[in-house]
């Protein structure tokens, strides 16, 4: 779908961020979304020079990628509690005495891959988390990329009259039709609930203040104060628009890369089209906070 309007393109990228990094080296993949960050050892003691770069980084790009970095385990999780506190997920598997680290992996005995549909990570969560960062230690020989959406994008190229039905609107975040038998082929038994919480359609990013959409087909089921037919209707709507590749990019794996994702205002969306191989890593997220309207 483009996104032409009669005086040229409605969506402008009129980012002006462009001041010069001096720890890393930060190369763009699109003028809206994602940046490879190189000159870094993830698995090193940072310098805060260093780590304020990356948070920087981050903020401007809302993804970022790293490559060839041979972190353990630790050093995954001590990488992700420079950015905070790390989140637990409700329901997915970690490695052995290590809650913290979530296993992603697929392979031919695998009835289905993390992440498959557009979504944020937990945004079911009463305070989704912040971000995410995805070490992919083995990949398939070709696909299992990742693709990545800009939700300031999606937001700022909607109509000023859609902008405004939206503002104050409030949305229902599920995670009990996602997670509820999701891992049962893996061992993991059903918790009683999984969480459900309320959050502003539209939030502003606590570190930009930039406005970013925010719901997401995989957990938002509902918005508040419309009926159901509306609603259906207009999330419908939202989730074609923010699938829009205008606001993406697309990353391909190898081994040993990491991924940094801002789940405040980014989507994410895996590709399992690599059966029967196997793609595995860890993930660990970082806890975020209430969204803001
Ligand atoms: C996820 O949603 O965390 C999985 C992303 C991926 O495997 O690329």
């Amino acid at each position: 779908m483009s996104l032409r309007g009669d005086g040229g393109p409605r969506y402008r990228n009129l980012r002006n961020d462009d001041a010069p990094y001096e720890r890393i080296v930060v190369d763009r993949l699109t003028p809206v979304i994602g940046a490879e960050i190189s000159g870094v050892d993830l698995a090193g003691p940072l310098p805060e020079e260093t780590m304020e770069e990356i948070r920087r980084a981050l903020a401007e790009n809302l993804v970022v990628f790293f490559r060839d970095q041979r972190m353990s385990p630790a050093q995954h999780l001590a990488f992700g509690r420079r950015f905070g506190e790390l989140h637990v997920h409700p329901a997915a598997p970690h490695v052995a005495g290590m809650p913290e680290l979530m296993v992603i992996r697929a392979d031919a005995s695998s009835t289905r891959a993390n992440g498959e549909g557009w979504h944020t990570d937990v945004s079911c969560d009463e305070e989704p988390p912040m971000g995410s960062i995805l070490h992919i230690r083995e990949c398939p020989p070709h696909g299992g990329d990742t693709l990545f959406a800009s939700m300031y994008a999606a937001w700022e190229s909607l109509s000023d009259r859609m902008k405004s039905y939206l503002a104050g609107m409030r949305a229902v975040h599920d995670g009990e039709h996602v997670y509820r038998g999701l891992y049962s082929n893996l061992g993991v038994a059903d918790k009683p609930s999984y969480p459900r919480a309320e959050h502003p359609v539209v939030r502003v990013h606590p570190v930009t203040g930039r406005k970013a959409l925010y719901v997401n087909a995989g957990f938002t089921t509902r918005l508040l104060g419309v009926p159901r037919d509306e609603s259906d209707a207009v999330l419908a709507y939202l989730f074609r628009h923010a699938e829009n590749p205008l606001f993406q990019c697309r990353f391909r794996w190898r081994a040993d890369s990491v991924a940094f994702w801002d789940n405040r205002c980014a989507q994410h969306r895996a590709m399992w089209d690599y059966w029967p191989h196997v793609r595995q890593g860890h993930r660990v997220t970082v806890k975020g906070e209430r969204p803001v309207g």
